[in-house]
């Protein structure tokens, strides 16, 4: 079975397959938000909203062990997640789309690990699955590799945060990567992101960031994101 985390603007994506059912799961971190599974192209697919329809929850109170917990108990092997992120490049702009390849985490008030009562450290030399990954940057107008930044929200970034991202080999910044790629390799799934840009990043933008305007870009560009997904589901 894969998996879908649906980021901001996606909160469905049964309607491009055959629903089977959807449910709501109760794991030792919490209840999820409802998750539908369905068939897509001879494929079982568990899709779920990380931030629950309506976008409920914010980047730094999404339940990320619970969702993945889920995802695991359901049978999922491989995930495929999106997230709207900025751009730290000035080559790549609003509305492209990116598959990174390595990730920097400052996130720092969530829990971000199933192993509390147990040592295990697990091995993050190639963070991201290669296979998914390749699936995901064989649509054109994919940029396949790139630095993901997860800062802790939900506040957007300041101009000094921006430069030093930039120094440190960002290619891109957001909220919700992190915890959830490391949860997933510590479960033992196969995890990729598609990242869809909806913004220039704070003070690299000419003009203050807005909310607004990532939904607005998400809109735009939900069906293609959707094609990218189903082609590499496809594959
Ligand atoms: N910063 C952090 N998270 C984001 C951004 C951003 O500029 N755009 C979309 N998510």
């Amino acid at each position: 079975m894969i998996g879908i985390i649906g980021g901001t603007g996606i909160y469905e994506m049964a309607e491009y397959g055959r629903l089977e059912r959807r449910e709501s799961l109760i794991t030792p971190y919490g209840k999820t938000p409802e998750i539908s599974v369905f068939k897509l192209h001879g494929r079982r697919v568990a899709f779920i909203p990380r931030h629950s329809p309506g976008h409920d929850k914010p980047p730094h109170m999404v339940n990320y062990r619970a969702n993945i917990w889920a995802l695991k108990e359901l049978g999922v092997r491989q995930i495929i997640a999106t997230n709207a992120v900025g751009s730290l490049k000035r080559s790549i702009g609003p509305g492209d789309f990116v598959v990174p390849h390595d990730f920097l985490d400052f996130t720092r008030s969530r829990p971000s690990t199933f192993y509390d009562e147990k040592t295990v450290h697990v091995d993050m030399t190639e963070p991201y699955c290669r296979n998914i990954r390749s699936a995901l940057s064989g649509s054109s107008g994919v940029v396949d590799g790139g630095v993901y930044v997860c800062t802790e929200g939900p506040r957007f970034e300041t101009p000094a945060e921006i430069r030093m991202f930039q120094t440190l080999g960002g290619t891109v910044v957001g909220m919700t990567g992190l915890p959830e790629a490391v949860l997933a390799r510590e479960l033992e799934m196969c995890y990729a992101s598609i990242c869809l840009v909806s913004n220039y990043a704070a003070s690299i933008s000419p003009s203050k960031l807005t909310i607004d305007e990532v939904f607005e870009i998400m809109d735009e560009k939900k069906n293609d994101l959707i094609d990218i997904i189903d082609a590499a589901i496809r594959d």
